[in-house]
């Protein structure tokens, strides 16, 4: 069954937990959270103080997907807060198992993101160790890109290695998807859909968030 993330990037601010209520109504699965530093990508969101208090009234799960430098630095306060998903970009450190065993340990589910230009053969070392994988489908830093088709090739071959090495891995697309590519990549083996603006464009996000999962209907 396909998970939908919502990516509250695309959210009113101004009214964050009505919001999230109206996605909890709406049959969300997850909440995707965007934590972005201005340096690894060209835009800045919000930090620790707003997730804490995002997790505290989200009655769905809280997936934080770390588009900063120094990943490390977050991963400490996410496992004390029961964070439930936390992903951190193949590109921010030179020893990302580190990292991945901390939040083991901590038991949160740990993902490796991977740009679009980032082979996904480079998190196969690592593979074992991991829950899950964001494949990004548009270069991070900002919501409404374009969808990139380069990363069904990118799903596939993560599928089938993953079948072998972990069965229970699971597979989450972040960028551009909407109504149009969702079935094809649900095909591919994708898991988790995030969306942003294709969800919030529409003040029916029941509807919305039914459109991405058609396939399973
Ligand atoms: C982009 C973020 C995404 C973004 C997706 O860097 O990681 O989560 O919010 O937005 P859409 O669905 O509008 O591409
Ligand atoms: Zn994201």
């Amino acid at each position: 069954m396909i998970k939908i993330a919502p990516s509250l990037l695309s959210a009113n601010f101004a009214r964050l937990e009505n919001e999230i209520n109206l996605l909890q109504e709406a049959k969300a699965d997850m909440l995707h959270l965007d934590v972005m530093d201005g340096h690894f990508v060209p835009n800045l969101t919000y930090g620790l103080p707003i997730i804490q208090k995002i997790k505290e009234i989200s009655a769905l799960p809280v997936d934080v997907h770390l588009m900063v430098s120094n990943p490390e630095n977050y991963l400490d306060t996410l496992g004390k807060w029961n964070i439930d998903y936390v992903s951190i970009h193949q590109e921010t450190v030179p020893h990302l198992h580190r990292q991945v065993s901390q939040l083991n340990k901590m038991k949160v589910k740990s993902g490796i993101a991977l740009n679009p230009g980032t082979p996904v053969e480079s998190i196969f070392p690592l593979i074992a160790d991991i829950d899950f994988v964001l494949i990004m489908s548009v270069n991070p830093g900002f919501g409404g890109q374009t969808f990139l088709a380069l990363v069904y090739d990118k799903i596939l071959k993560l599928r089938a290695y993953a079948k072998k090495h972990n069965p229970t891995l699971e597979i989450e697309v972040d960028g551009g998807v909407n109504n149009v590519n969702s079935t094809k990549l649900i095909d591919s083996g994708v898991d988790i859909l995030v969306a942003g603006s294709y969800i919030f464009q529409n003040s029916d996000y029941k509807e919305q968030i039914k459109s991405l999962r058609k396939k399973d209907v």
